[in-house]
């Protein structure tokens, strides 16, 4: 039996989580910053560092209680070193460093990308079968891999420009919803009409299977620009000024058929850029499953639309899917088997990258 507490700061959730034996979630506590960055409509990178400073001691704290574990059941500290906003990764990497050294436990640096992947191999663990072929898509990524059994990855593509989750915000942002802007986007997509609106799917030039989204990004700011609707706009922001979470009626209440026809296009185009390229890999090379986790893996249109894949698809819980560190404890647990063990000079690094 090992339990491993796992501490992720590299963005604006502060999370802490006990898993045991890599699969067994004894605990999982998010601590969001969404409130703090929503009124800038994306994360201050400043206030970020600032409020996990503030989170770090009772997050872990209740982690560790909801586990009803003491330190001396901990076999490791897991943390995420990157990517990420280096500021915010130094939280964590320095307390989980501080309780490994005072507890004498061993310290595992583990890539928030890799978490991500390990929030489905978790989850779906025995039904997973490699290779498989992992889709990351969340607001700082959006990348494809090949994953083996023995936990190799390759990269296959990745953004070259906005991420998906990034892609989602901005556009929550010029229509007037503020941030983040995935959930609420994806709330409204199904009250309109994604055919309304024609909006271009991407071409890439070299590698087919990276990503771009700021062809999509810059088509929605020219139909906004085309459309007499800044009353409109203005009216979502002051409504969320005074009102921090609208219900989905009231969203409705303040979005016109046009703006609810360019959310469903938007939508479409962005779960038709992801799930295109994962065909073109599938149809060339023997992948047995896919598994798709990130922020954007909470996205309910590309949850349904995965069905159409000719291999099964795994998507993590949507607790799991957006940042935790439930995620980076099981992702540490192979690690702690394999003795791949960091130390005491593990470094934050904003551009880590897994393959
Ligand atoms: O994985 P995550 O929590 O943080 C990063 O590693 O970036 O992902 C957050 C991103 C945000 O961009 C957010 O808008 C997006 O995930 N997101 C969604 C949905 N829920 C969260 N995007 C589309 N549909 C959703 N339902
Ligand atoms: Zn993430």
């Amino acid at each position: 039996m090992a339990f491993i507490l796992g501490i992720e700061s590299s963005c604006d959730e502060t999370a802490a989580a006990v898993v045991e034996d890599g699969r067994r979630v004894a605990s999982s506590v998010v601590s969001s910053q969404t409130d703090v960055h929503g009124k800038y409509g994306g994360v201050v990178p400043e206030l970020a560092s600032r409020e996990h400073l503030r989170a770090i001691v009772p997050v872990v704290r209740e982690a560790m209680e909801q586990a009803s574990v003491t330190w001396d059941n901990l076999a490791a500290v897991a943390v995420t070193a990157g990517p990420g906003l280096v500021g915010s990764l130094l939280v964590g990497i320095t307390y989980a460093k501080a309780i490994a050294s005072v507890r004498r436990l061993p310290l595992i640096g583990v890539n928030h990308i890799e978490g991500h992947i390990h929030a489905v191999l978790m989850e779906a663990r025995g039904q997973v079968e490699f290779p498989a072929l992992a889709l990351v898509a969340s607001g700082g990524h959006t990348h494809l891999f090949s994953v083996t059994g023995s936990l190799e990855y390759g990269l296959l593509g990745k953004t070259r420009d906005d991420a998906a989750g990034e892609a989602y915000d901005k556009v929550a942002k010029l229509l007037g919803f503020g941030y983040p802007g995935g959930p609420v986007l994806d709330q409204l997509a199904p009250f309109g009409d994604a055919s309304a609106l024609p909006l271009p799917l991407a071409r890439m030039k070299g590698n087919a299977l990276d990503f771009s989204f700021s062809g999509l990004k810059t088509a929605m700011l020219r139909w906004v620009e085309s459309q007499d609707m800044q009353a409109e706009i203005n009216a979502r922001r002051d409504f969320l000024r005074a009102h921090p979470r609208p219900t989905l009626d009231e969203w409705l209440a303040l979005t016109p058929v046009p703006a609810r026809n360019a959310i469903a296009a938007f939508q479409r185009v962005v779960i038709e850029e992801l799930l295109r390229r994962v065909e073109a890999v599938i149809a060339d090379q023997d992948f047995r499953c896919v598994v798709i986790s990130g922020g954007v893996a909470c996205n309910r249109g590309l949850r349904s639309a995965a069905g159409r894949l000719p291999v099964p698809a795994f998507f993590p819980t949507p607790g799991l899917s957006t940042d935790n560190a439930a995620m980076i404890a099981a992702a540490a647990f192979p690690k702690l088997a394999r003795g791949e063990l960091s130390d005491l000079t593990l470094r934050a690094k904003a551009n880590l990258t897994l393959a």
